[in-house]
């Protein structure tokens, strides 16, 4: 049963996140929330790496986090039933994919519809997958930048929230490049929550 809308209770939205890397995005998502910026809080943190910039980020902000090792699930849909026992435990409303480099099943998608989205380091639908920013270096373009899209099947497509663009300089690396991009994920990723949410009804604002 999907979780109960936002409007009809009296608790902030509850957002859970899924990250494997640095957590840049978690950490904006956090301050967002902080800020008043984004009516919600983070809830809960997953990670499927123990060694990773997120989980440190989740202590220093005193989020709670969990550590599910992909490698001790037997498949896909074994990791994703896993998330979704924590998220429903943490009594999530929505979920957002922060950098997690797995690939999701319907497991996940059925558990939270419309309430999952993901941030791409690309204008989707061009260059999908692990390596968005070197497959833009590798094409010559001259414009790239970030998707916040919601999540569905087939991997980095679905619905796109928000999108910002960045220009692709002369001498970038994949390293430059990603950082002007992270700054643009920053600032679209509670954006795009907030988007989603407020279609679902489950924040005050115009619905679509
Ligand atoms: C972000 O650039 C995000 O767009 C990308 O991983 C990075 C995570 O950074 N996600 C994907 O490539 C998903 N296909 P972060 O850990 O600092 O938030």
């Amino acid at each position: 049963m999907p979780p109960q809308r936002a409007l009809e209770r009296d608790r902030p939205l509850r957002l859970g996140v899924m990250a494997s890397g640095e957590g840049s995005n978690f950490e904006a998502l956090v301050m967002a929330c902080r800020a008043g910026q984004l009516p919600a809080e983070v809830t809960m943190l997953v990670v499927n790496r123990e060694h990773c910039g997120a989980l440190a980020r989740a202590e220093r902000l005193g989020i709670p986090a969990e550590l599910i090792d992909h490698r001790s699930q037997p498949s896909r849909e074994a990791l994703d039933r896993e998330i979704v026992a924590r998220f429903r435990s943490a009594s999530v409303d929505l979920v957002v994919m922060a950098g997690w480099m797995r690939i999701v099943t319907e497991v996940l998608l059925e558990a939270y519809p419309d309430r999952l989205i993901n941030i791409h380091p690309s204008l989707l639908p061009s260059f999908r997958g692990a390596k968005a920013i070197e497959q833009a270096l590798e094409a010559g373009v001259r414009i790239s930048g970030c998707s916040a899209h919601l999540v569905a099947l087939e991997v980095d497509s679905g619905p796109i929230l928000v999108q910002a663009a960045v220009p692709v300089l002369e001498n970038d690396s994949a390293q430059t490049l990603a950082e002007r991009i992270h700054e643009q994920e920053h600032r679209i990723l509670p954006l795009a929550v907030q988007l989603a949410a407020q279609r679902l009804g489950l924040l005050p604002g115009a619905a679509s």
